[in-house]
């Protein structure tokens, strides 16, 4: 799973996150900003975002430029891809993070809530990575950090067939780019306290509390197998095993478990 780390020769130093208004994502903007890193922030709420560069820039001076967009839109999309595309202060680390649930089964939902949800957790994260890889290609280096989650790895709907495809797409471009000096990681979290429950309207008191992972853990964990070139980023022992587990046992079974 491995590969090879890209030179650490090309200065890292302008990174672009989605979703970093809350959540994976705002931890990113913090810990990647305590690296020196200059910040582009992408989210829909303007006002969060202003305070979130304020706060990194403070605390860690920093240069932060908040780039209000909402990704499932065309505009929103086209205006963070330009900026990616970008070869002045050209993004060296692109963390795609932006991300919700939908809290209802398959046949509870609308086709647009799909589509969209869909939509947000792969069309989005993929043409930003497109965009972000030929500048990458062409400087001869970058990292890539995909958001996904260990519920890839069960059967969970659409949220976790979706975020799948990321760990597939995530895999095979790590080892496609890697002599490229390209690092493309998926991050696979557990429960991880955020906002994200909570926005997606799920009851959280039926998750068992050992399942739940701290942002600031997971992104720490992210940022080092990154740096070391890994395709796949599973932060704590217990989701490795678990992982482990749900691959020897019967996908009925599984399936049964998780929707306990
Ligand atoms: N929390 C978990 O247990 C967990 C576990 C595994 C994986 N994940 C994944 O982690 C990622 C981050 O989720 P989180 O837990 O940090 O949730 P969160 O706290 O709810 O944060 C979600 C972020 O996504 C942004 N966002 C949502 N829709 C957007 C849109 N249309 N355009 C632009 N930005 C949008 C939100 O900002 P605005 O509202 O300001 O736009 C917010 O900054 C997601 O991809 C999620 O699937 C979460």
């Amino acid at each position: 799973m491995s590969t090879p780390s890209p030179s650490d020769a090309t200065a890292h130093r302008t990174a672009l996150i989605t979703g970093a208004t809350s959540g994976i994502g705002a931890e990113f903007a913090s810990q990647v900003a305590a690296q020196g890193r200059h910040l582009i922030l992408v989210a829909r709420d303007a006002e969060r975002l202003a305070a979130k560069c304020e706060e990194v820039e403070s605390r860690y001076s920093i240069h932060a430029e908040g780039l209000v967009a909402d990704l499932l839109t065309e505009d929103g999309q086209q205006a963070v891809e330009s900026r990616l595309l970008s070869h002045v202060d050209p993004v060296e680390l692109l963390v795609n993070s932006a991300g919700y649930g939908l809290g209802e089964s398959f046949d509870k939902t609308t086709w647009d809530q799909e589509r969209d949800h869909w939509r947000i957790h792969t069309q989005v994260p993929l043409r930003l990575c497109h965009a972000a890889l030929s500048t990458m290609l062409q400087r001869g280096g970058g990292r890539i950090i995909n958001v996904a989650s260990a519920a890839a790895f069960t059967p969970r709907g659409t949220y976790s067939a979706a975020k799948l495809a990321m760990v597939n797409f995530s895999e095979w471009a790590n080892l496609h780019y890697a002599s490229s000096g390209i690092a493309v990681t998926a991050l696979c979290p557990g429960l991880t306290r955020t906002e994200f429950h909570e926005r997606s309207g799920q009851d959280t008191s039926k998750f068992p509390r050992i399942g739940w992972l701290k942002a600031e853990k997971v992104v720490r964990q992210a940022l080092s197998d990154s740096a070391a070139g890994k395709s796949r980023s599973t932060p704590s022992l217990r989701y490795k095993t678990a992982r482990v587990v749900a691959n020897v046992l019967p996908k009925s079974t599984v399936e049964r478990v998780v929707d306990r």
